[in-house]
């Protein structure tokens, strides 16, 4: 995530920049820093946590004048969130500065490149690799546009880049691939940031770039190339979305636009992961293969939505490793005496990182010699810290309080801990991997596609305003997705909702079942085994006692077609990532029944985003 705000006018660029940063603190809030360009030098100020603490270092110790100026707001990727990893970063002479959002994947070695040469790096972040190369093209004596061009060719992964140099004080350069960024068109001004609400409250004119572009802003112009330096354009549209809906990018909530974001962040979280040898990798795994290859049975902990991931997990860990896994609500596994010691790895799952129940959970196992391993989407939270390796999910900053992409990135990471896994132990060859991982690569766009179709489930969701209580079935890795769904609904439209196994119907459920009421069934991919069969065999069941069937099947399940009152589709997918697409309905369906109602789903009643309680 983080936000990005890049200046060049008449005004003073300090004022103009912390505005913008304020404006997209949403963003990310684990540091914030500003590069401004002064007499031929840079003058710059960071810091670790909210952009309040920026603002009071500046207010206590202004910076001079100037009217170019560079600002972020940070979510951690690379490196904790402290006063030397925030950005902006510099290269060794302190000529260029430079912010980011994004992940550079090749990183490590670029860096390696670096330091052969004799440069320092400061920080554990990507950014600096990007930095340094900056300063060193333009200290070859080119322009900083062109050398922003020549740095990005080198560059692998998602980024969103915006520099300044301090010899030239006429212009502010970035470059985009996969990240976003949009100039804002003044008179005799021009901004940069990373969504309209950096600049909305100067200028209502704006300039979408397209990918692998490089733009250089100055006072009088914006002129975009791509990345070999020939000459491009960037799309003009006016802004018309108040400062509110320009922070939700144009959503009314911002849950709709998590939501809609979903496929990014599933992107995000699968970059990086493979080294130039092909092989998986994970962010800081302080665990041997050794220690791993010992590990004789999993236990994942986690709570609420992050429990369902790790249900889902379960499937995905026992298919690719054949090692035992365990899933336990983190409020019930310390008080049960579990059986723990160093051959079993404890996985802990929580989006904050600071979940009290899940923390003491951890707490518990390493007194029991356990080893643990967190799946985290804040990075420098207490949960990782206290861990003995994390992956990090990149879905970044998470504001509604019901989770979505925070659970889609959950998964992703659980699919990448099955294989690196796998990978380890030997019970999958590498070609097999590879396949997964290039099938994961492709759910960016299936879940693109799902999202294609959401006024069809908003639709069948405002029909539903009178329903008081509303079943979800699913089977194997479409289970927990049920479960998921039904929390959904429950948090946010208040409204009774149960998930249940299909196959369990028939042992007590089904007496709930009256004329008319709504069943929403995850429906599996056809040709595996029985499953989808018997999950016909379960909605049969039910619309025989009067269930109105709302069916989430595959493109080209003909089957389901007599059993289903509703049909919603879903792309084609391999069972065990069915879940990565078939909650997103889910998802719309409980966000638009609860605005329907009037509710408020970015802070449903009685809830509370970090649960810090046990
Ligand atoms: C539901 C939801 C909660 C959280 C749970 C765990 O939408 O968000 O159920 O999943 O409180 O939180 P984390 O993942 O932060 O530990």
């Amino acid at each position: 995530m983080c936000g990005i705000v890049g200046y060049v006018g008449p005004q003073q660029a300090q004022g103009v920049v912390i505005e913008g940063l304020r404006r997209l603190e949403y963003r990310g809030y684990d540091s914030a820093g500003i590069a401004l360009v002064v007499d031929g030098e840079l003058a710059s100020d960071k810091r670790a946590g909210k952009l309040a603490n920026l603002e009071k270092a500046v207010a206590a110790s202004p910076l001079p004048p100037s009217t170019t100026g560079i600002g972020h707001t940070r979510w951690a990727t690379h490196g904790a969130p402290n006063d030397v990893n925030a950005h902006p970063h510099t290269g060794g002479a302190r000529r260029v500065a430079l912010v980011h959002n994004g992940i550079i994947e090749n990183f490590a070695e670029l860096r390696d490149r670096i330091e052969a040469d004799d440069h320092v790096m400061l920080s554990e972040t990507d950014t600096e690799v990007a930095a340094q190369l900056l300063e060193l093209q333009v200290e070859s004596g080119i322009d900083l546009t062109t050398a922003m061009q020549r740095v990005c060719r080198q560059l692998e992964g998602a980024f969103t880049l915006v520099a300044i140099d301090s010899h030239d004080p006429s212009r502010v350069v970035a470059a985009r691939r996969n990240s976003p960024l949009v100039v804002g068109i003044g008179e005799g001004e021009n901004f940069l940031g990373s969504d309209v609400a950096a600049f909305i409250e100067h200028t209502r004119e704006a300039m979408e770039l397209g990918q692998d572009q490089v733009v250089t802003i100055t006072r009088d112009g914006v002129e975009v190339t791509d990345f070999d330096g020939n000459p491009s354009e960037g799309k003009r549209y006016h802004v018309t979305w108040d400062l509110s809906a320009a922070e939700k990018d144009g959503h009314d909530w911002f849950m709709r636009k998590e939501i809609f974001e979903q496929p990014r962040a599933v992107a995000d979280s699968l970059l990086g992961r493979r080294t130039p040898a092909g092989l998986l990798h994970l962010d800081e795994m302080r665990l041997s293969d050794d220690e791993l290859r010992d590990v004789t049975k999993i236990i994942i902990i986690a709570c609420g939505t992050s429990f369902y991931a790790g249900m889902v997990a379960k499937y995905a860990i026992e298919h690719w490793t054949r090692t035992p896994v365990e899933v336990e609500l983190a409020s019930e596994f310390r008080y049960r005496d579990p059986i723990l010691d160093y051959s079993t790895l404890v996985v802990a799952i929580s989006q904050s990182g600071e979940t009290a129940d899940t923390l003491q959970a951890i707490r518990h196992a390493r007194t029991q010699r356990s080893k643990v391993l967190a799946i985290c989407n804040t990075n420098g939270s207490t949960i990782p810290r206290e861990s003995d390796a994390v992956i990090y999910t990149h879905a970044g900053p998470e504001i509604g309080v019901a989770s979505t992409k925070g659970f889609l990135t959950q998964l992703v990471a659980c699919y990448l801990l099955a294989l690196y896994v796998a990978q380890v132990k030997g019970t999958r060859y590498g070609d097999e991997i590879t396949e997964i991982v290039h099938q994961l690569e492709e759910m960016p766009d299936h879940i693109a596609t799902v999202l294609e179709s959401a006024e069809q489930v908003y639709e069948l969701a405002r029909s539903h305003l009178d329903t008081r209580s509303v079943l979800f079935l699913g089977r194997h890795a479409g289970y927990p997705v049920a479960l998921e769904g039904a929390l959904k609904l429950k948090e946010l439209a208040y409204i009774h909702a149960e998930g249940f196994a299909a196959g369990e119907l028939k042992h007590g459920p089904i007496a709930l079942i009256e004329e008319g009421m709504p069943v929403l069934c995850v429906v599996p991919p056809q040709g595996r085994d029985q499953l989808h069969e018997k999950m016909i065999s379960g909605i049969q069941e039910v619309r025989a006692r009067g269930a109105r069937t709302i069916c989430l099947a595959e493109e080209g399940d003909t089957k389901i077609e007599p059993y289903a009152d509703v049909l919603i589709r879903l792309p084609k997918v391999p069972v065990l990532l069915q879940p990565l697409v078939a909650i997103v309905p889910l998802q719309l369906f409980a966000c638009e029944l609860a605005t329907a109602m009037g509710h408020d789903v970015d802070q449903p009643r009685n809830l509370a985003k970090s649960v810090t309680v046990e």
